[in-house]
């Protein structure tokens, strides 16, 4: 079982769409893989979503900041998504079993979902461009803590190293995540509000799965 995890801001927007009522998430690699999939639905029924370099995509329905999925704009659409890491990690994980999408606005559903199966779990961090990011592992080390504390589960040395960042760091996680070269990127562009969104622990209870038959992400019922 695989958790994908781009907490600024990819999964925690992936999330907030979600639970605003979109049908489902397709995750893209690129702006035109977004448009041609596009072509599967007629207008009212889909959204294009995502970024580069943080910003909205030109002639996209909305960008990636998790605050703007409200029902009025994604009841009953789908969101066809493309963004710089998030999304291309999702579709590495797609191999696996089973791949959920987690980030701190769904902690406790991700563990929840986690405890109830008896496969190795394996959390995979986005980051930014092939390099670590600091709020991804928070939220690995968050989930590692979690089971760490009560089970006995065999950790490797990559989830060790995340327990011990979030132990360092976790405790005001939005004061974290402004240090990490995501959330002071976030702040430059202006989007404190996403940031803290982002930091908003278990803001929905909302399991996201990706199916790879459909190459859809929706919610698990
Ligand atoms: C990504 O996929 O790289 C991120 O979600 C970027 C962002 O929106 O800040």
């Amino acid at each position: 079982m695989v958790v994908a995890i781009d907490v600024l801001r990819a999964t925690t927007t992936i999330v907030a769409a979600l639970a605003a009522g979109c049908r489902g998430v397709i995750p893209v690699l690129t702006v035109d893989d977004a448009r041609d999939r596009a072509k599967d639905f007629s207008r009212g029924e889909y959204l294009l979503i995502g970024e580069r370099q943080g910003e909205p995509i030109p002639g996209f329905d909305l960008g990636n900041s998790p605050g703007d999925f409200v029902a009025d704009a994604c009841w009953d659409r789908t969101a066809i998504c493309t963004t710089t890491n998030g999304t291309r990690a999702i579709l590495h994980a797609a191999r696996a079993s089973s791949v959920l999408i987690g980030s701190f606005v769904n902690f406790s559903a991700i563990c929840e979902e986690l405890r109830s199966g008896d496969a190795p779990i394996h959390l995979l961090c986005a980051g930014t461009n092939g390099q670590v990011s600091l709020e991804d592992m928070l939220f690995a080390g968050a989930v590692v803590e979690f089971f760490a504390t009560g089970y006995d589960v065999g950790l490797n040395d990559s989830a060790r190293i995340a327990w011990d960042t979030h132990e360092h760091h976790g405790h005001v996680l939005v004061a974290a995540l402004e240090l990490g070269a995501g959330g002071k990127r976030l702040l430059e562009l202006g989007l404190d509000v996403d940031l803290k969104m982002a930091a908003d622990v278990d803001r929905f209870c909302l399991v996201p799965q990706f199916d790879p038959t459909t190459g859809m992400i929706t919610a698990r019922t």
